[in-house]
């Protein structure tokens, strides 16, 4: 059940990087610019936007795995930088990330009963509640408990993926982030691993952030939507909304890229020209407006913001103001 109440909540969350260029040394690239966002208690909260949009710098940060460069986190209504040692350690218990790549996530040497078993170990639990758990866990995710003394190489890319969930799972953490889970698995293999995630959801009453490229996933699974471009928040709001009614023009070309969804209001000139820009090279005004088909000198020169309707869907364009 989602309650009203956000266990997670960003704050104008900045984050860049000093990267090497031929034309410039040293420069900064914005990856997350200004982000505000609330996750609710039992939601699924899906963020999609093209390759390198800042999803999962945001995620990181969000899982306290990386340091913003400014903005705040509140971890139930807690701010995270004034946690004390001890209630640091129980958010980094209870707030656990999956990544894409099942591959590199798990250690080769390690036997996979350990890796599953490791966050207990750090959370304090004793030998004989490690073991407990792990039965339990592993009998959860679908995987033989016969099979904890084998080594990650020994098993196909779903069943790592299922390795990876037991282990993000096995302490009870109240927050998962998945960040693009499935992407790197076979696609017959990738619903299997969504429905898992989505009964561990279920029966663990998980709070869940689930990245990923794929609009029609996230409709299927999530409760609201953000949708990114280069490093902000453009529009978010309930999935169906997005899917059906989206406000942004990006979002907009988004959902005309999804092959095979055919709706009425949708059409090839909408789809997305241009390679991404960076934060960088988009000097002033909407960040979109060098891509966007209806771009007007407003958008070339103020920045418009996100602004929330009643029902909570929130458009940061100067189209859905006129
Ligand atoms: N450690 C880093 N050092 C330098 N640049 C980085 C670093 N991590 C990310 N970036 C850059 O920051 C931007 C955002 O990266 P990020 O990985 O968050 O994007 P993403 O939306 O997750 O992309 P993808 O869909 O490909 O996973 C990109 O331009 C990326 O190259
Ligand atoms: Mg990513």
């Amino acid at each position: 059940m989602i309650e009203s109440t956000p266990i997670l909540m960003a704050v104008d969350l900045q984050k860049s990087f000093r990267v090497s260029s031929t034309l410039h040394s040293n420069r900064l690239l914005r990856a997350v610019d200004g982000v505000s966002l609330q996750l609710m208690t039992g939601e699924t909260l899906g963020i999609a936007g093209e390759s390198g949009c800042g999803k999962s710098t945001l995620a990181k940060i969000a899982a306290g795995i990386m340091t913003p460069d400014s903005g705040e986190l509140f971890y139930k209504g807690e701010l995270l930088s004034k946690l004390g040692k001890s209630e640091w350690k129980n958010f980094r218990v209870n707030t656990q990330m999956i990544f894409q790549d099942p591959f590199s996530s798990l250690n080769p040497r390690m036997k996979i009963g350990d890796s599953i078993s490791e966050p207990l170990k750090i959370a304090g639990a004793s030998l004989t509640q490690q073991q407990i758990e792990l039965r339990r866990i592993m009998d959860a995710v679908g995987l033989s408990a016969n099979t904890a003394d084998r080594f990650p190489d020994e098993f196909s890319g779903g069943q790592r993926q299922r390795i990876v969930i037991a282990r993000a799972l096995i302490a009870s953490p109240e927050i998962v982030i998945a960040d693009e889970p499935v992407s790197s698995l076979d696609i017959s293999i990738q619903a299997q691993i969504i429905n898992l995630l989505m009964q561990m959801k279920k029966d663990f009453a998980l709070s869940m952030i689930f990245i990923s490229h794929n609009l029609m996933v996230l409709r299927h699974i999530c409760d609201r939507i953000i949708i990114m471009y280069l490093g902000a928040i453009v529009e978010v709001g309930r999935a169906e909304d997005i899917l059906n009614s989206c406000k942004h023009p990006y979002t907009e070309a988004l959902i005309a890229a999804i092959p095979g969804l055919q709706t009425n209001n949708l059409n090839s000139n909408k789809q997305l020209k241009g390679d991404l820009p960076t934060t960088n090279s988009v000097t002033s005004g909407c960040r979109f407006h060098p891509r966007c088909p209806y771009t007007m000198d407003k958008c070339r020169n103020e920045i418009p913001l996100l602004t929330e309707s009643k029902t909570g869907h929130a458009v940061a364009c100067h189209l859905s103001c006129i």
